[in-house]
């Protein structure tokens, strides 16, 4: 793990030397919860079609994400280069991953409130990277089932744990 993670309001925020280079990842709750919503986080849920997309493993990946987060960050790449996109998919630390940096990747304020949430990364999961960028698309996302399930989640994390700290150095505005 990098030596400068801070835990902010759902998300990690990775601080590169300073301040510039902000990339935002799922925090492990976001990502226990996103798993949640996407198949109960079933180790053995293989592959199936959803919406015209094959999905593989817990987190529901698809080849076009396993992609985006190897062309974003190439130690992932490296690290697990000789896992395929299933084989990806099912084992827990890559799909995680593979989750985490495709969702960096296009990680923007989706529902408008003025923060990068978790509930962001669950628009973009569901909606597509295109999701935040088409009102259409993201209005559908957060009307899914998934989304309920990852609202709820959400709510029982924040009721065991507390809300997440405020934004400390950088915070979210930069
Ligand atoms: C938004 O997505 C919908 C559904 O895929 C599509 O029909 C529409 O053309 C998109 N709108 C824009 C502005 O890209």
């Amino acid at each position: 793990m990098p030596s400068a993670l801070l835990c902010v309001c759902g998300v990690v925020v990775l601080l590169a030397a300073g301040c510039p280079a902000l990339r935002l990842l799922p925090d492990r709750y976001c990502l226990a919860c996103l798993c949640n919503a996407a198949s109960n986080c079933s180790p053995r849920i293989g592959c199936q079609q959803q919406r015209g997309h094959t999905v593989c493993g817990p987190f529901l990946l698809t080849a076009d994400a396993w992609r985006r987060a190897r062309k974003a960050d190439r130690q992932f790449a490296h690290r697990f280069r000789y896992l395929n996109y299933r084989m990806c998919a099912s084992d827990p630390e890559c799909a995680a991953e593979a989750v985490s940096h495709a969702l960096a990747h296009s990680a923007s304020d989706c529902d408008r409130d003025g923060r990068i949430t978790c509930k962001d990364f669950g628009i973009l999961s569901r909606g597509g990277p295109a999701a935040c960028r088409n009102s259409t698309l993201a209005r559908r996302a957060a009307d899914s089932d998934y989304f309920r399930v990852l609202e709820g989640c959400l709510l029982d994390v924040t009721a065991m744990l507390g809300e997440p700290s405020p934004p400390a150095g950088c915070g979210l505005s930069a």
